[in-house]
């Protein structure tokens, strides 16, 4: 099976400073990828440079098939319409009703009706389990959690293979990041979609991821199932999984490592 995203040898380097150096992964089809490592290893640049919003100095990395480098104008746009994006920072634009920022890239990317999109708003707003009034308020008029499931439904307006999230349960209480779990799962399975996620929430890790890379001293230290991953005796894994507080939680998990 092809893989959906194949990161190989990847070089980062911003002036002096190399972020990644050798960074190789592969996702597959229809799995939720965690992307882990500690603040400024480079997560966020790597996601970015997945959705060609930066260019890597070396390596290669394709997506869907598709390798970006030296790709056509008309490719990048097919592509950039072949996912959704929920950024760490900012999701929406102020100015906008939760709506209209759903509506953005309906707008951009295609030609159909005003009918015909606010429908597709509609349904974006139902799948993400937000009622239909919300569309007509701004950001400021909604919770944390509720300005994450407008993200999501943004992100899902073009209806993607391809769902990129970075930290989507920050900021959100463990009630509401649990709740978010499960509807990303929920999505999973009901579009068939793949999910990229950068995350250092536990419970995610634990629960709904099913592969992920840990970036750590410039290249992926550890990656597969948590299994796979807590057989890694790199300081970061072992000071991120290995305490005992996270050992009482998931020992159920990780009680054959
Ligand atoms: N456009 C840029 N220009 C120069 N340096 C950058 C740029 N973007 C990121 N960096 C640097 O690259 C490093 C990695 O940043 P990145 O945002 O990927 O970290 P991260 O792993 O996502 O961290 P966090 O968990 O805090 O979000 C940081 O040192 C950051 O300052
Ligand atoms: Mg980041």
């Amino acid at each position: 099976m092809n893989p959906v995203i194949d990161v190989k040898g990847v070089v980062t380097r911003f002036g002096e400073r190399t972020i990644h150096d050798d960074v190789n992964l592969h996702i597959n089809e229809n799995e939720i990828y965690g992307i882990l490592g500690e603040s400024g290893s480079g997560k966020s640049v790597l996601m970015k440079e997945m959705i060609m919003l930066l260019e890597p100095n070396a390596g290669k990395i394709s997506v869907l098939g598709r390798s970006l480098n030296g790709i056509s104008h008309k490719d990048a746009q097919e592509l950039r319409s072949d996912w959704g994006v929920l950024f760490q920072f900012g999701a929406l634009y102020s100015s906008l009703t939760i709506s209209e920022n759903i509506a953005v890239q309906l707008k951009e990317y295609t030609n159909i009706s005003k009918m015909m999109r606010d429908n597709l708003v509609r349904s974006k707003l139902a799948l993400v389990g937000l009622e239909p009034h919300v569309g007509a308020l701004y950001p400021a008029e909604l919770s944390g959690g509720m300005i994450k499931r407008a993200a999501l439904a943004r992100a899902l307006a073009m209806e993607p293979h391809l769902l990129f999230l970075d930290e989507p349960t920050s900021g959100l209480d463990p009630i509401g990041a649990r709740n978010f779990d499960g509807l990303i799962v929920e999505l999973r399975d009901l579009l068939g979609i793949t999910v990229v996620m950068i995350t250092h929430d536990l419970d995610s890790i634990f629960s709904i991821v099913d592969r992920m890379a840990v970036l750590a001293d410039k290249h992926v230290v550890a990656e597969g199932t948590i299994e796979n991953v807590l057989q890694s005796k790199h300081p970061f894994v072992e000071e991120f999984f290995k305490n005992e507080y996270t050992k009482e939680r998931f020992k159920e998990k990780i009680k054959d490592v």
